[in-house]
């Protein structure tokens, strides 16, 4: 047993995985998990499927890997044949990473390289949003509102403006409701002004937040308000997806359903679901044709990006998800689930807000209903929730410091895409047993 050193989602003594099957997960012990939240959000067909499987292990027996620089493949070329074909016809590039944060990395390199090309080398600077999280790595971290997980690194990171977050749920003080998205252009319209136009080269956002925030889809409009203002300012907008995208939202790019389209999207999680770890950075038609005219060639990535067996897995995944119309499922699944968990968690006043869209679904947890007064950090109600799940066989997502870092509890729900409604109904009765659980103990009976 390894023991967690405190890192993560609370679980103290780490069991042992040995095998999936479906949506769950088994350990050695024999104790059975149903995946509620593809862990974060990644494993968006279920465990072991045998058809992924097997489209791995005829690529790895022909050729794990032909270097990109000297080779194409059947696996990479279909791949990138659906990704644009699903994106929408305004994109016409795909770069391949190994993870989130690479596919971030490749979008703000990709940014900066465009307007090198266009010989507006002073376009350098980024704007993001506070509570977001876009990856670990130097760059994707320096562009994260998410004061916990930079804190250590402080200092070595650069300098970005930050912009508020997109929460009808917590607005900034004195502004309604109706008034949020114009709100939030006319802030981010200002931010650009103050920077310089002339100086931006992006504003990257979340179109539903992840972990920073619990699940935060924006207000209606809001895309395409902030769509407008980068356009007015010869600005890239960049969509970071990779948590909310490739379907998880119930349409195939998270921003479909805001009807607009970035000039920049990051993927990943849903991409080969968690098979092989694959992510990739979609750009438009004239983004990318500025600089391949101006320089060449996109210069970004590494020495996996493209990885033959990683894209035969992700078009796999994507085949099915194809095939078995899992977007749609999502979309009219992802409902009926949201109002399953309103049925069975209403009677909890502690209950704030559920919110999200198809399977990716988040729970804000609050001392008080209505001044959404959230609970002591110590209380560490997201975690307890987690952990008591866990210990029921049901893995979710807490998360907290939704409340200016410090302060806030939220359980992200996001199971797979094919998950049954058996499964869907065991998911709403475990966790609605572990925030009873949470909620009902004594402080002292919690970790
Ligand atoms: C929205 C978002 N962007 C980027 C990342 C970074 O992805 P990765 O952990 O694969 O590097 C994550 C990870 O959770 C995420 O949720």
């Amino acid at each position: 047993m390894i023991k967690n050193r405190g890192i993560g989602f609370g679980i103290e003594n780490l069991p042992r995985i040995v095998r999936g099957e479906g949506s769950y997960l088994f350990d050695d012990e024999g104790r059975r998990y149903l995946d509620g939240s593809g862990g974060p959000a990644a494993f968006c067909i279920g465990h072991a499927n045998r058809e992924v499987n097997a489209a791995i292990t005829a690529q790895l027996e022909k050729v794990a890997c032909g270097y990109r620089y000297l080779f194409t493949s059947d696996a990479l070329e279909q791949l990138t044949q659906l990704i644009l074909s699903l994106s929408g016809p305004r994109f016409g590039h795909v770069v391949y990473t190994g993870s989130g944060s690479e596919s971030i990395e490749s979008a703000l390199k990709v940014a900066l390289q465009y307007y090198d090309a266009r010989e507006l080398p002073a376009k350098r600077h980024f704007i993001a949003r506070q509570r977001s999280y876009h990856g670990n790595t130097l760059g994707a971290l320096s562009i994260s509102g998410y004061a916990e997980r930079r804190a250590p690194f402080e200092g070595s990171l650069l300098d970005v403006s930050f912009v508020s977050p997109a929460n009808a749920y917590r607005p900034p003080e004195g502004v309604s409701e109706g008034e949020l998205t114009g709100y939030l252009a006319d802030e981010l319209e200002a931010k650009i002004q103050a920077v310089g136009p002339d100086r931006v080269a992006a504003f990257i956002f979340e179109p539903v937040v992840g972990a920073a925030g619990g699940v935060v889809p924006a207000p209606p409009g809001y895309a395409a308000a902030v769509r407008q203002v980068c356009s007015r300012y010869d600005v890239l907008l960049i969509a970071d997806e990779v948590m909310s995208g490739v379907g998880r939202c119930g349409t195939w790019r998270a921003l479909e359903h805001d009807g607009i389209s970035p000039d920049i999207m990051s993927i990943a999680k849903g991409l080969a679901g968690g098979y092989i770890p694959l992510g990739a950075t979609v750009f438009k038609q004239e983004v990318g044709d500025a600089i391949l005219q101006a320089q060449g060639g996109i210069m970004t990535g590494h020495t996996y990006s493209g990885h033959t067996a990683a894209c035969a897995a992700g078009l796999a995944v994507q085949r099915i998800i194809e095939r078995e119309s899992l977007v749609a499922r999502v979309l009219e699944r992802g409902a009926i689930l949201k109002r399953a968990l309103h049925e069975s968690l209403r009677r909890y006043d502690e209950i704030g807000d559920i919110r999200g869209r198809g399977f990716f679904i988040g729970l804000e947890f609050v001392r008080d209903r209505t001044t959404k007064q959230p609970f002591p950090a110590d209380r560490r109600v997201n975690l307890e929730i987690g952990r008591r799940a866990f210990e029921n066989g049901l893995i979710c997502y807490p998360c907290a410091g939704n409340v200016g870092g410090g302060l806030g509890d939220t359980v992200i729900i996001a199971p797979p895409y094919n998950a049954t409604d058996n499964e869907l109904a065991e998911l709403v009765e475990k966790l609605t047993l572990a925030v009873e659980g949470t909620l009902s103990a004594p402080l002292s009976a919690q970790r």
